[in-house]
Formats: C-alpha cells, structure tokens, sequence
C-alpha cells in the first residue's frame, strides 16, 4: 500500500484544475440502464470509483468505453443480460446500488447486493427500497440480496416522502420514475447539485422532470429514453479541498472551473475564519487574509448547508486557528477518524459522540499518520501541508477513490509532496 510524504513548505501559489464530479458521475453512469441509445459522458474525472462502476456496469451487459485518458465515457446499455449486481462489487462500492432503481425501471426486475457500512457509519439503504416501493415495486431481501420487481413489469407513478433528504435514495428514485406509468411527485429529497445534474442529463435523454433542486420533484414517466451527450458537473467536494490548501499554508490558488455556487455555505465559513475567495474568469482566486485563521463552529447539513464531505478538511484548518471551533457532525454517524490522526500531529480535540471541539495550537507536528476513509485522508494531507516536519499518510489507496492526480496537483502549486511505493 502506498504512502505519501508531505512536508511543510511555506505558502502556495498558482493554479488547479478542478475535476468532473465524482458523485455525479457514479450517478449519470448508472442512468445509462434506462435507455438503449448511448449516453455519453464528458468532463468525467479519473478515479477508482469510476473504474469499479464502469466493472459493475459491464458486469450487467453494458458497453463502456473510455476515452481520452479517461475524461469521455461513452456508453451503451442496448444488451443487459445480467440483472445481478454481485456482493464482490457492491461491497467495494456504496454506490453500486444505485443501477437498482434504472435496472428495474427498464426491464421491471433487478437483484442488486445490499452495499453493507462502510468506515463512517451503517448506511443503509432503506429510503431508496422504501421509494422504490411507492412506484409499486415488490421488495425482497434474501441471503444479503435486495430482490426487486414490478408486478405489472412496468413501475407505476406515485407520490413518496423521505424521512430525509438522502442523496443515493433521492437518485434511485428519481432515475426509477422516469420509466414508470405516470406521474411521480418525490417529496423532501435532496437538493445537491449532484441531483439538479442528473436531472440535467435524464432530461437530455427525453424524461420529464420539474423541481431538481428544491425539496419537491415532479416526473411524468415516459415509454422509454433516448441517448444524450451530457458533461459532467464541477466537483464542489474536489474544490472545496484544494481551497483549503492556500487557507492552510498562505498564498494565493486560484481554482480552474470552480463555481462559487457549488460551494456558498462553505465559502461563508472561508471567510469567518479568514479566508478571501472571489471568482475570476477561470474559477475561484483563494488567499488568506489574516496571519492567523480564526475559530468559527461548523454544522454539517444536506445541501445547501455546510457538506459532511468538507468537514475533515475543514478541521484539518481549524486545528491551528486562533481560539475554539465546535464540528458538529449530522449526516453520518461515525466521521470523526480523522481526528485521532490529527491528535498525533499536535492537534487539540475532543470528539464526544457527533461533535468535535478543536482547540487551536500554533502549529501541527509532522507525524505517521494512517488514512481510513476517502475525506479523512486527504485532511490528513492538508494538516502536513503546514506542519512543521514530515507527514507520511499511510493508506492512500482512499485517496485514489476520489482525488486525480492529488500530489500532482498539489505540487503544481509549491507543495512538498511525493507518493512513495507501499510494501
Ligand atoms: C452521498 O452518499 C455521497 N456519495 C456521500 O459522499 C455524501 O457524504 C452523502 O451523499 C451526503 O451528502 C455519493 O454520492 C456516491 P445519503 P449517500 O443517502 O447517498 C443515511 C464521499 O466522500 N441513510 O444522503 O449514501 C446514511 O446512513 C461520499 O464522496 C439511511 O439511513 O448519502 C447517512 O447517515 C461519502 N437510509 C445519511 O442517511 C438510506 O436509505 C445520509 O446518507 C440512505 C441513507
């Protein structure tokens, strides 16, 4: 397993490129399922995730190709011949029970493994059966199998209202009712760009849908759906990231294709603790405007609020801030293994079931430090970019699942780093 090195090197300046969306893209793959015609996909970003999906997706039938390094995938669903999503890749991949919904919208039957948890929490998936059900679906589960199937072999529209606004269920569903026998009205989902994308896309390939965006989405079902060519969204979770490089170290990063609207609710807290973003004609120009980053508190909240997905990173910044900043975890149940790692680099916090107090110090200490989650890790890597010392992140085979070219990027902008073989 590789590991990479990360020694404190002073401010950063330049430019990053920010990719296509992970979670969009693990989400306008599956929507591939509802037609026959080929969709395309443009601006896709090179990850592990997007290879374990592409596997899935031709474990069904699918044809996937990719193209230019990676960036076009063009794909054609036109012979699934096999409605079994197996344990062996759903397991290595929440996301995988995403082709649940499409694969039974198109040919009204599906048998897709139940994902199982994962580092940060259970993660069930019974808001999207629970959806699914509400356009007529029968359910089963049996022997780790979720076994689905549409009585009358066609979904029929109906109303659901989530408990919350679960993005995957939200997902499912949505690409499930654009198949179904009329009309579908989807009530308190999610509000992530990510969903607004795929309604993007679905709606290039001819489905009728209203409301992505909001808490409220209509959908006339329709008989079948045509192909599309649709690029895929900025990733605000990537670019979030990279923001906190020059928030951590000083210096001034502008970021290429970031949109300040993907991320208002994390740029307000920018700012709070010192930190000046404006947009430019590429993208977001990030420099710190204070000596010393100041504590503010953070809530984790479905989109529009603070994303969970940006709370290591953002503890990352606030372990040397001047004063006391309180992380309050809601989304997940189990977020916080970042912060033992961050202890053994000097940090001061204490987690007490979803919330985390971090007390600022002057300055983090280089140390071995393991990565155990996607976010986790590359927190890791912004806490070594300023400390004092070396860091060496052990475990980085997270990272790859959703950072291209991170040390690439990194050092494009001053960054000690390198990525060292593992045993
Ligand atoms: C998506 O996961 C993202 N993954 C996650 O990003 C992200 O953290 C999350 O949304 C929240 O924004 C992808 O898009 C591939 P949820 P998802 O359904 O859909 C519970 C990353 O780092 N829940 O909104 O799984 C669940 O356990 C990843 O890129 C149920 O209880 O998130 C969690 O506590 C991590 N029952 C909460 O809801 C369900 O049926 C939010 O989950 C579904 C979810």
């Amino acid at each position: 397993m590789d590991s990479i090195i990360v020694t404190g090197n002073g401010p950063l300046s330049g430019q990053i490129p920010i990719a296509g969306a992970k979670n969009a893209c693990l989400t306008l793959m599956p929507a591939t399922l509802l037609s026959e015609e080929p969709l395309t996909l443009t601006n896709a970003p090179r990850l592990s995730d997007i290879k374990t999906m592409t596997q899935l997706l031709q474990s069904l039938g699918a044809e996937v190709t990719s193209m230019q390094d990676g960036q076009v995938l063009v794909m054609s669903s036109h012979d699934i011949h096999n409605h079994t999503a197996d344990y062996d890749i759903v397991r290595k991949m929440r996301a995988s029970i995403l082709v649940l919904g499409p694969m039974l919208a198109r040919d009204g039957h599906a048998i897709v493994s139940l994902p199982g948890g994962c580092a940060i929490g259970a993660r069930p998936v019974d808001l999207h059966l629970k959806g699914l059900e509400a356009l007529g679906a029968e359910i089963e589960l049996k022997e780790g199998y979720v076994h689905a199937r549409a009585p009358k072999g066609r979904l029929q529209g109906g109303t659901y209202e989530m408990p919350f606004a679960s993005v995957g269920a939200t997902e499912n569903v949505l690409m499930a009712a654009t198949l179904a026998k009329g009309t579908s009205v989807l009530k308190n989902v999610a509000r992530e760009p990510e969903i607004v994308d795929l309604a993007d896309c679905l709606i290039r390939m001819g489905a009728q849908i209203e409301g992505a965006g909001t808490s409220t989405i209509t959908v006339q079902g329709v008989d079948r759906l045509g192909g599309a060519t649709h690029p895929v969204v900025t990733d605000r979770i990537e670019l979030g990231t990279y923001m906190l490089a020059p928030a951590i170290c000083g210096g001034e990063v502008e970021l290429l294709g970031g949109r300040l609207d993907l991320v208002r609710a994390f740029v307000e807290k920018l700012d709070m603790a010192g930190v000046d973003v404006r947009e430019t004609d590429n993208g977001l120009l990030v420099k710190r405007r204070v000596d010393r980053i100041q504590a503010v508190d953070v809530v984790t909240e479905p989109f529009p609020g603070f994303p969970t997905d940006l709370q290591a990173q953002m503890m990352a910044l606030l372990c040397t801030a001047e004063g006391t900043s309180v992380l309050e975890e809601k989304i997940f149940e189990n977020r916080f293994m970042h912060a033992p790692e961050l202890i053994r680099m000097g940090a001061q916090i204490d987690v007490q079931g979803g919330q985390a107090t971090v007390v600022g110090v002057d300055r983090l200490k280089g140390a071995r430090v393991m990565a155990t989650d996607l976010r986790a890790s590359v927190s890791l890597i912004l806490a070594g970019l300023a400390a004092e010392g070396e860091t060496i992140v052990s475990r980085v085979y997270h990272l790859d699942r959703g950072y291209e070219h991170v040390v690439g990027k990194l050092e494009s902008v001053g960054a000690k780093i390198e990525r060292v073989q593992g045993s």
